[in-house]
C-alpha cells in the first residue's frame, strides 16, 4: 500500500479537492483506494457523502486499542473507502501527545489495513503541528498543491527546509493549483518554481468554475462533468503521480 497525504502548511490550495478526484482516478484505474478525512472541516467525509462520525471520538481511534478498521466507511465511489472525520478531529494533537509513539502512530494504525489498499490517501489540515509530523511519519510522498502565488512558493519553501530536519521525510510531490493562465503572475511564477524546483509534476490543475461546482454535486469532477479540461487534469495529474510512485 502507497501512502500519500494531500498536505499544505497553507489553508485554502486545493488539497481536499485534490484528495477526492485524485481518489477516483486511482480507483478508476483499478486501485482499492483508502482516503482518511484527518481535517475536523470533515470537507472530504462531506463530498464522499459519508456521515461525519469517529466511532468513540478521535481519542479511542489513537489510542492503542484504536483500530482502523472499525471506521472504514464505502464510499458512492467503486473502490473508493473512507475513514470519515468529524469535529473531535480538533484534539488530534492532544491524543497524539498522550500516546506512546505520537510520531509513528499513523503509521501504525495504517498498517492494519496494509493488505486491503493500494493507495491511503490522508486529506490534511492545513497547518504544521504533532499531527503533521504523524503524517510524515506515515507517508510515502507529499501531494502539495501549489497556487503559483508569492505566497504559496514561501510555504512550499517553508515545508521543504521542515522536512530536510526530518530523518526519513517522505518525497515532495509539489503541482500547480488553481492556475489562471491570464494572469501575467500566474504565468512568471510557474516559470520562475519549475526552474527551481525540478520535482514539480507536469501537470497543472487550472482554476475552474467546474471544480467550485462540486460543493453542490459532492461528487468529483469526473462524476458530473466528465469531459471537461478539469477532468482531464486530475486524471493526467495521477498518472503523473503513478509514474513516480511505481517506477
Ligand atoms: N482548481 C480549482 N478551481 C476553482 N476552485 C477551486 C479549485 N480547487 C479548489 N477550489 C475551491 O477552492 C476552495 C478551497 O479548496 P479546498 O477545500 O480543496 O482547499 P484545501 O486546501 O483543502 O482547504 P483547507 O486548507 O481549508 O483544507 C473550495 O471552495 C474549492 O471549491
Ligand atoms: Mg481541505
Amino acid at each position: 500500500m502507497r501512502i500519500l497525504a494531500t498536505y499544505s502548511i497553507k489553508g485554502g490550495v486545493g488539497k481536499t479537492t485534490s484528495a477526492v478526484n485524485l481518489a477516483r482516478e486511482a480507483a478508476a484505474s483499478g486501485g482499492r483506494v483508502l482516503v482518511w478525512d484527518l481535517d475536523p472541516q470533515g470537507a472530504a467525509t462531506y463530498f464522499f457523502r459519508i456521515r461525519p462520525k469517529v466511532k468513540g471520538g478521535t481519542q479511542r481511534l489513537v489510542s492503542a486499542k484504536g483500530d482502523l478498521v472499525e471506521h472504514i466507511r464505502a464510499s458512492d465511489l467503486p473502490g473508493v473507502h473512507v475513514v470519515p472525520a468529524d469535529f473531535s478531529l480538533r484534539n488530534l494533537d492532544l491524543h497524539l501527545d498522550g500516546s506512546k509513539r505520537p510520531i509513528e502512530r499513523l503509521a501504525a494504525l495504517l498498517a492494519g489495513v496494509a493488505d486491503r489498499y493500494d493507495v491511503a490517501l490522508l486529506d490534511c489540515p492545513p497547518s504544521i503541528s504533532l499531527a503533521s509530523e504523524s503524517v510524515f511519519g506515515a507517508a510515502g510522498s507529499l501531494l502539495v498543491p501549489v497556487i503559483p502565488t508569492t505566497l504559496s512558493s514561501r510555504t512550499l519553501l517553508q515545508l521543504s527546509t521542515f522536512l530536510a530536519t526530518q530523518e526519513h521525510p517522505p518525497a515532495l510531490l509539489p503541482y500547480f493549483s488553481m492556475v489562471d493562465g491570464r494572469k501575467r503572475l500566474h504565468r512568471e511564477t510557474m516559470a520562475e518554481l519549475r526552474a527551481e524546483w525540478p520535482d514539480l509534476l507536469p501537470t497543472a490543475i487550472p482554476a475552474a468554475s467546474t471544480i467550485e461546482r462540486m460543493g453542490p454535486e459532492r461528487a468529483p469532477v469526473a462524476s458530473y462533468d466528465p469531459t471537461s479540461n478539469a477532468a482531464a487534469a486530475f486524471k493526467q495529474l495521477w498518472a503523473d503521480i503513478a509514474a513516480r510512485l511505481w517506477t
